[in-house]
């Protein structure tokens, strides 16, 4: 099994990786950050090396808040066919690879921004995981045991589809999973304060995201009736509170929300463009990131985002019932 340790070593390794210099030249530029090339405009947020630093940190908070598990559904038998579905800088594929030696683990991305020094059973490869998957030479059989999709269901223009090509993938028996955090933050009463700063942007980035792309974000909250719909059963969802800021007295949930603060920190400033597609300008971007920061230092201000993981098996027989959710 990988250790924590084992985290660091390659992030140490990804010094070396796939997005060349040259082509990194050759990547779009705006405001100081860089973009993908490949379906460009497809993916609004950078994915430079501030970006890449922000996935590292995502990476370790989420698995500190799932206490070092790679995954939670529940299969019978290590998978050995998994696709993770929009890998970024791979982390999770490579710790993948790293405690399922007999498996294959395909990481898939508009970014070449994966380590070139990996485990051997570990593949990246760049694509659009919204194309019909059926053309693609390497994913074109149904035999996945496993796919997963971490913090990108909120960028996909249409999850549903993208959760009907990985039922078709999968194979019988086979497990989705999908983790996501939904900024959205929620008072110690399970309230929300429009007012509060967190959810002013919030409420921005749904406008925008609706307006700009007909998109619906958070689609979390409604991920297992999309699954369910999709033919999935024994669909699960769990969810874990994290709290913004440094409030809490636990030093468990203390940390967790220094590191989350520091995420959503660098997470802000990538949101100018999709801001401006609703009429915010930089500087009241600027002024509502100023606010969001402040809260996140402000101990009297007691709220939580939440970290969402669904998962569900495809069933052995088309027959089957789907299960409910709980
Ligand atoms: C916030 S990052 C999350 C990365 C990784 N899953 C993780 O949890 O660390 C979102 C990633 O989704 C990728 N992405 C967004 N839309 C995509 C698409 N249509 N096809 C492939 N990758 C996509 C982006 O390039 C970016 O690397």
């Amino acid at each position: 099994m990988a250790s924590t340790q084992g985290t660091s070593d390659w992030i140490t390794e990804r010094t070396s990786m796939s997005l060349e210099t040259g082509a990194a030249d050759r990547h779009p530029w705006e405001g100081g950050r860089r973009y993908h090339t490949y379906r460009e405009g497809r993916y609004s947020l950078p994915n430079d090396e501030i970006e890449q630093q922000r996935e590292e940190l995502m990476h370790i908070l989420v698995m500190d808040i799932l206490e070092q598990q790679l995954f939670l559904a529940p299969m019978a038998e290590p998978p050995k066919k998994v696709m993770d579905l929009a890998t970024g800088i791979g982390l999770w594929a490579i710790e993948m690879g790293d405690r399922f030696p007999d498996a294959d683990i395909l990481g898939l991305d508009l970014s070449p921004i994966q380590p070139t020094s990996v485990p051997p059973n570990v593949t990246f490869q760049v694509d659009d995981v919204e194309d019909t998957w059926a053309w693609r030479v390497q994913v074109h059989d149904n035999d996945y045991d496993f796919i997963h999709m971490r913090e990108a269901s909120a960028y996909m223009r249409s999850t549903p589809t993208v959760i009907e090509s990985v039922i078709a993938h999968l194979k019988p028996g086979g497990w989705l999973e999908l983790q996501e955090f939904h900024w959205l933050a929620e008072k110690e009463d399970g309230t929300i304060d429009p007012s509060i700063p967190v959810n002013r942007y919030m409420d921005h980035m749904m406008s925008a995201a609706e307006t700009s792309e007909g998109r619906k974000i958070p689609i979390l909250p409604e991920m297992g009736d999309i699954m369910k719909q999709a033919g999935f059963v024994d669909v699960r969802k769990k969810t874990y509170r994290v709290p913004y800021g440094t409030w809490p007295t636990d030093p468990v949930a203390r940390r967790r929300g220094a590191v989350l603060s520091v995420n959503a920190e660098l997470l802000l400033p990538t949101s100018d463009k999709v801001l401006g597609y609703i009429g915010v300008t930089p500087e009241q971007a600027e002024a509502l990131y100023t606010d969001c920061i402040k809260m996140f230092h402000d101990s009297s201000i007691h709220c939580f985002a939440t970290y969402y993981v669904w998962y569900g098996r495809k069933p052995e027989e088309p027959a089957e019932n789907p299960g409910a959710d709980r």
